[in-house]
Order: C-alpha cells, then sequence, then structure tokens
C-alpha cells in the first residue's frame, strides 16, 4: 500500500454526491498552495454544457467516456488535488490512474446527510429522488469507494474542518492508511 510522501500536494477526493469533494478540495488546494481540478468541471468546460445537459444530450455512456479522459487528463501534471465525480472511482481504469496519482480519500456521507444538502438539486441527473433508493446506490458504490486510502467521515462537520482533517492525514503519513480514519 502506497503512502502520501509526507507534504505531499497531491490529494484525490472520492465519494458520493453530496459528499463534499469540490467545497472541501477548494479549501484543501488553497491550504495546500495546489492547484484544484474539479473533473466535472473540465468535462463541462470540454463539453460547452453542463453534466446536465451531457447526459441529456448524450447519455451516460458518452459522458463516461469524457469522465475518463477528463480523469487522464486530471492526473497528468503532478501536484494537484483532484476531486473526482461520485462515479469515477467505481471504473477500475479511472481507480487505478486515480490511486496512483496520490494518496485517495473517500469522503463519506450518509443518506440523511445527502438528502439535507442536496435536496431539490437539478444538476445531478443520477441522484435517487428517494431516500431508500438513495441508501441502496449508496451502499452499492461503497464496496469501490472504501478502496481508497482514507475514509473520511463528513457528517455534521463543516468543509473547512473536512479539509484541516485531510491536512492532518497527509501530514502524518507515519500513520498507516485505511486505519487511519478521521472524523
Ligand atoms: C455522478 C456524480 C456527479 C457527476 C455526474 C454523475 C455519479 O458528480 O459526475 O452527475 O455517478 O455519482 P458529483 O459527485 O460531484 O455530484
Amino acid at each position: 500500500m502506497r503512502r502520501p510522501e509526507k507534504g505531499s500536494r497531491e490529494a484525490v477526493l472520492i465519494g458520493f454526491m453530496g459528499a463534499g469533494k469540490s467545497s472541501v478540495g477548494k479549501i484543501l488546494a488553497t491550504r495546500l498552495g495546489a492547484e484544484f481540478v474539479d473533473v466535472d468541471e473540465t468535462i463541462e468546460k470540454k463539453a460547452g454544457r453542463s453534466i446536465r445537459e451531457v447526459f441529456a444530450s448524450f447519455g451516460e455512456g458518452a459522458f463516461r467516456e469524457m469522465e475518463k479522459a477528463a480523469v487522464r487528463d486530471a492526473v497528468s501534471v503532478p501536484g494537484r488535488v483532484v476531486a473526482a465525480g461520485g462515479g469515477a472511482y467505481l471504473d477500475e481504469g479511472n481507480r487505478r490512474a486515480l490511486s496512483g496519482y496520490g494518496p485517495v480519500f473517500f469522503l463519506d456521507v450518509s443518506c440523511e446527510s445527502v438528502l439535507e444538502r442536496l435536496t431539490g438539486d437539478r444538476s445531478r441527473p443520477l441522484l435517487p429522488g428517494e431516500g431508500e433508493k438513495m441508501r441502496d446506490m449508496i451502499e452499492k458504490r461503497r464496496p469501490a469507494y472504501r478502496l481508497a486510502d482514507f475514509t473520511v467521515t463528513t457528517d455534521g462537520r463543516s468543509v473547512s474542518d473536512v479539509a484541516e482533517g485531510i491536512i492532518d492525514l497527509l501530514a502524518n503519513s507515519d500513520r498507516p492508511p485505511r486505519k487511519a480514519e478521521n472524523g
């Protein structure tokens, strides 16, 4: 198992929709003096349309291909904080690319928190409207998310608190990954 290099500026954030990957990633990047790359934003810029429109115009298959290209793009330059969309880490190739890039942090979030944070959100085409369906989707994805180096709890925590927790984990590379749960 790879350990983060002490003082490493690379970090990869994964997890379910609403886990706070983009918000935490921005703060984390600022704190580390690193560039922040949001894989979804890269897709939107390249496609010239929103994620919702990409799904509506081209379908999920095409979106996943664009996502693979955007992941490859994100990891082509060292020293970045990369936030990957909620489905990116489910793909083995993406997983390999992201895991090879830097320490991967799974921002864990409960179904209840996602409902609190994202009820009424119209920008995420795959977000289940119902609690039960969402719980199933989170549980189905969790085994892949758990392949990350670190699991970071986000429920009831502010984005800056989560970012600080990740900075601590990056700084304490002697702690064995996986056991070093935070939160
Ligand atoms: C998706 C999550 C979204 C976006 C797309 C698909 C998913 O990103 O990539 O709508 O499959 O979970 P966020 O996790 O940033 O919402």
